[in-house]
């Protein structure tokens, strides 16, 4: 037995395989060796205050801080006095030099049309828009709704928020109406931009009429601006609706940018949590930008010549994050892609990489199995070898999906960086550092300098080496969120009250030996089976380590002899059907890799999982399919109905 009794999650996945980074990668990166990095660590772990007061130094303030952390737990105020503004971190301070004529934003539509703005064609039109938004009535502190398809506006809009010192809630635009309803409710937005639609498998989206169906029931807009996208058929609304185009060209190209205090709310953003509403989850200006600047650079090793492509939906922290403030604080180029990556085929992906000579590539585990699931042949017809890096965001990856994205996108060259972070953290927290970090597949390896991971028993002690526990963060650190939106008790009840004195993440960890870190999942995706605790991800990775497997969903059913049952959803590679072999076939095998406690009780064949919008499989729909309950709750985040009516078709 443990030493700690108390330990939630047992750990059974095993990865002895170790990648070093190539001595060319370190030889030309920021951070060149472990040494480097530790010595970064310990600097940031022996004077956190000190440390974060240098990295500052990497934003242009218009005044100056006069302290660099106020912890009151749980609140935290960063960078105290200090005075800046996010579009002018983003854009400005880029126009003095050389930069100022690179591209800021390559965008490529869904249909094959394409744009490039330029630094200083970005400055013109975020200064447009914000001025446009000021006609309309935005003031500094108000709150504005983004519902928009992948196209450089939304970016604009964003920008232009941030500009004049409004906070912006952006709604991904694969969001029902109803969802954007409550989102818009729940923040009072003013101000709703929106496009008549967006292009997604070759059909239009019709966001203006879900946003019509929204603002029914959403009295806090008075305004909507219409973006023409699609040049679908819309109602524009007398007196509420203006065409982006005809607000836009009424406005000056300058536009001066609003001196913010450090702590302004630079946007919220609505994230699920394992029950009730939606929560918003409000970021600060200079503590968020700072944290997604500095990540940049140390995770993706950022450089002038990058071309740099992250897949994620604007709508997500992700394509905040790492489509926008980072890499345009970084003086970065980015790509951004509005479609699907099987439009018009599924080599869409490694065309856009071969037609603009991408660098640095960041997608989802999610996204991943799937390219292994349609074939290696989309991939190689085409030249990749502009990549350098890889890396991947969201859930853990399976072991298999590692190698196959090292070996068949990064032709064993590029390093993989697995980052862990959270809609609440902001930016990345652990993370390989790519020239420095040997990597091990599917751990996101250690925390970032200044980051104080942990993984604990519920009392909040720390658990040894190969123990699971809970993933806490011990320290405030500068992206982190301030609050939730309206509800400040719902913040601290939920991250802070948990486990005594730390930030709780809700996923459950383990940290080897090395002291890199394996997350395990969501603590809620935790199954017991017989008194063994299994993160359903490590079962996942079993089952899908299996040729034949290609996605795979492990959910606990209740059961009177073991206190829960292993369910199994699986799809399988290719055309292959699922029979009684196969399914025993199946079960033998997760008993052979992770020990027969951890045998299938159920195997289910499917030809998808039901997944939200952002990719992630729906274990709470699963659960209850696999309980046999009929009511499932809300289904709004829902990506494709139709997978539930079938799943339900394949009881057994
Ligand atoms: C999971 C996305 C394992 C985790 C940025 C976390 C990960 C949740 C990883 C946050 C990773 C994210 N390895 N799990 N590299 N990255 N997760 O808010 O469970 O959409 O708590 O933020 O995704 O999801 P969110």
């Amino acid at each position: 037995m443990p030493d700690h009794p108390a330990i939630d999650i047992e750990s059974v996945l095993k990865e002895d395989r170790k990648f070093p980074p190539a001595a060319e990668f370190s030889r030309r990166a920021l951070i060149k060796s472990m040494a480097e990095l530790e010595a970064l660590s310990r600097r940031a772990a022996e004077d956190p205050e000190g440390f974060w007061k240098e990295c500052a130094g990497e934003l242009f303030w218009f005044k100056p801080f006069t302290k660099v952390l106020d912890w009151n737990f749980p609140w935290v105020k960063w960078f105290v006095g200090g005075e800046l503004n996010a579009s002018y971190n983003c854009i400005d301070r880029h126009l003095a030099g050389p930069r100022r004529n690179k591209a800021a934003l390559i965008w490529e539509g869904e249909p094959g049309d394409s744009r490039i703005l330029t630094y200083q064609m970005l400055a013109s039109e975020v200064a447009r828009c914000a001025n446009g938004l000021r006609s309309l009535g935005v003031k500094a502190g108000d709150l504005v709704a983004i519902y928009m398809p992948m196209v450089p506006e939304a970016v604009i809009a964003m920008l232009a928020c941030a500009r004049i010192g409004a906070t912006h809630s952006v709604v991904f635009g694969g969001f029902s109406a109803d969802a954007l309803r409550d989102r818009i409710n729940d923040a009072e937005a003013k101000v709703c931009i929106t496009a008549d639609g967006g292009w997604r498998r070759g059909q239009i989206v019709e966001l203006k009429r879900n946003v019509d169906e929204a603002l029914k029931e959403a009295p806090s807009v008075h305004k909507c601006v219409v973006l023409k996208r699609c040049g679908n058929h819309v109602e524009m609304r007398a007196g509420r609706d203006v065409w982006w185009d005809e607000l836009m060209d009424a406005q000056k190209a300058v536009c001066e940018p609003v001196s913010v205090d450090s702590e302004h709310p630079l946007y919220t953003l609505y994230t699920s949590g394992t029950t009730g509403k939606p929560k918003g989850v409000v970021h600060s200006t200079a503590g968020y930008l700072l944290h997604v600047l500095m990540t940049m650079k140390w995770v993706f090793d950022i450089k002038d010549e990058d071309i740099f492509w992250c897949t994620a939906d604007i709508g997500w922290v992700t394509g905040h994050s790492y489509t926008v403030y980072g890499p345009l604080a970084a003086g970065a180029t980015v790509v951004m892609y509005e479609g699907a990556p099987n439009a018009p085929a599924n080599d869409r992906f490694w065309q856009i990489i071969e037609k603009y000579r991408v660098n640095i590539f960041y997608t989802a585990p999610t996204a991943i199995r799937t390219f292994i699931k349609w074939g290696d042949e989309w991939v190689h017809k085409h030249d990749l070898s502009s990549l350098r890096l890889l890396g991947t965001v969201g859930e853990p990856i399976n072991p298999e999906a590692w190698m196959w994205y090292h070996k068949v996108i990064g032709r064993e060259k590029c390093p993989i960086v697995d980052t862990w972070w959270q809609t609440e953290t902001g930016a990345i927290l652990i993370s390989p550092v790519p020239g420095a970090t040997p990597t091990k597949p599917g751990s996101a390896t250690r925390p970032l300098p200044g980051i104080a991971a942990d993984v604990v028993t519920r009392e909040g002690t720390s658990v040894g080496p190969n123990q699971g526990g809970f993933l806490v963060i011990k320290r405030p650190w500068p992206g982190m969120l301030r609050t939730i939106f309206h509800d400040p008790d719902r913040y601290k009840k939920q991250y802070f009250e948990q486990i005594p004195g730390v930030y709780t993440t809700g996923d459950g960890a383990r940290c080897d030996e090395d002291g890199y870190f394996w997350i395990m999942g969501r603590v809620d995706d935790v199954i017991n089976v017989s008194g063994h605790r299994l993160g359903t991800m490590e079962v996942e990775s079993a089952l899908v380590s299996h040729p034949a497997v290609a996605e795979a969903a492990a959910v606990g059913r209740p059961d009177d002899l073991k206190g829960q049952a292993l369910v199994c959803f699986v799809t399988l590679e290719g055309r292959r059907k699922g029979d009684d072999r196969l399914r025993e076939e199946l079960r033998n095998h997760v008993g052979k890799e992770i020990g027969a406690f951890a045998r299938p009780d159920t195997i289910r064949f499917t030809d998808a999982l039901p997944k939200t919008r952002s990719g992630k499989i729906m274990r709470r729909l699963l659960r209850q399919i696999a309980a046999g309950d009929q009511a499932l709750g809300d289904t709004t985040t829902l990506e494709d109905l139709s997978v539930l009516a079938r799943l339900r078709e394949d009881e057994e």
